[in-house]
């Protein structure tokens, strides 16, 4: 009883953004003085769980957290550990993470006993100060404790960094040797015109064909077939012997392979990250205690799915295309 949408993409990988709210506001991502979803229209954890379960039921077998920052919701390991049934039941295939790993030095241990193997860490820089300016209210000796413990905790890290021009660009060749020695996947990332923020988003776009053109002068590149189930395409570096991913929303469109939808912390569902369009699950999954309503609903939506995304960074008029941030949908 798999969810098939219109164009026969077999949707089997949710991403669930438990918390608007995070502890960092990275400029490409938000302005300073960002303005929150109102608290009380959040789905309490037990909502969350609840449809997270219907969609398991339903064909999904693997299940992301994001954010904002996942880890700063309230008793946010109440759920991951409630969640943690389905991995044991072998419903769910994978239950991870994406974190920008500020408070994971607390929780890596907890995270490994429920059953998570794997987690994306979103790191932009190796710089301490560029990190603080990138981030406004980040500290890199944080994240980098957070990492390590999760090293220790035995879990498996893939850093995400946005490519931005002029900030981290020539910095990704330094940031690979790192991750790859460590025993870590680095994915660079196109940044998306997602919601207002404060900066200018042409000035920091940096298209991945380029950066890959210069990462190329200095290391061996060869393209192999691994797959993660995300948008990345991977290379192998000869001289790390690790893997670097590309995620190229913006150069080249991924969409043909779509798997996944979105669900944010108020129950909406985002068919695609790129998209305007959105199913309100909140009302369904409060109106009776019997799933049916919720689960009529989620094939409602996925029949709505719609092709792709069409992301622009127009200089005339520096609108986004979307007028969302990205954590209210958490990538
Ligand atoms: P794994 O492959 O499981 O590691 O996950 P992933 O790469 O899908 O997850 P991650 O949270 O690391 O995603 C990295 C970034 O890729 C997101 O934050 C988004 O910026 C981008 N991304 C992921 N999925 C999509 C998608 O469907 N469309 C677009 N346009 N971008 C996406
Ligand atoms: N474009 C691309 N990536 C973004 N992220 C946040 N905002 C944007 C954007 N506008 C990244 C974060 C994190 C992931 C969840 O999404 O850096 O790695
Ligand atoms: Fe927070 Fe991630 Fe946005 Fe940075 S990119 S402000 S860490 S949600």
């Amino acid at each position: 009883m798999d969810m098939i949408d219109p164009f026969g993409r077999s949707i089997s990988y949710l991403r669930v953004s438990v918390t608007d709210r995070c502890d960092f506001r990275c400029t490409y991502c938000m302005a300073e003085d960002m303005t929150f979803l109102p608290k009380k229209d959040l789905l309490s954890l037990e909502e969350l769980d609840r449809l997270c379960t219907v969609f398991i039921e339903k064909g999904v077998k693997k299940l992301r957290l994001t954010g904002g920052e996942p880890l700063v919701r309230k008793n946010v390991m109440h759920l991951i550990r409630q969640l943690s049934r389905h991995i044991e039941s072998g419903a769910l295939e994978e239950l991870t993470l994406t974190t920008n790993g500020s408070q994971l030095s607390r929780f890596a241990g907890e995270l490994a006993d429920c059953g998570v193997r794997r987690i994306n860490v979103s790191l932009d820089t190796l710089d301490p100060d560029k990190f603080h300016a990138i981030t406004r209210w980040g500290h890199l000796s944080k994240v980098m404790e957070g990492i390590d413990a999760a090293q220790a905790a035995g879990l498996h890290i893939k850093l995400n960094a946005v490519a931005l021009k002029g900030f981290n660009d020539t910095e990704i060749p330094d940031m690979l040797r790192w991750a790859n020695g460590r025993g870590m996947d680095l994915t660079v990332i196109e940044t998306m015109p997602m919601g207002e923020i404060d900066a200018d988003r042409t000035d920091q776009y940096m298209p991945l064909s380029l950066l890959r053109a210069n990462l190329e002068r200095q290391l061996t590149l060869t393209d192999i077939p691994f797959k993660t189930g995300g948008p990345a395409r991977y290379v192998d570096v000869a001289e790390t012997g690790g893997r670097l991913g590309f995620i190229t929303p913006m150069t080249h469109n991924f969409c043909e392979s779509c798997n996944r939808v979105r669900l944010t912390c108020t129950g909406t569902l985002y068919m695609c990250l790129g998209q305007e369009d959105a199913a309100d699950l909140r009302a369904p999954l409060r109106a009776s205690e019997g799933n049916e309503l919720l689960s009529n609903a989620i094939d409602e939506a996925i029949g709505r799915k719609p092709k792709g995304h069409d992301f622009i960074i127009d200089r005339r008029t520096n609108r986004p295309s979307v007028s969302r941030h990205m954590s209210v949908t958490g990538g």
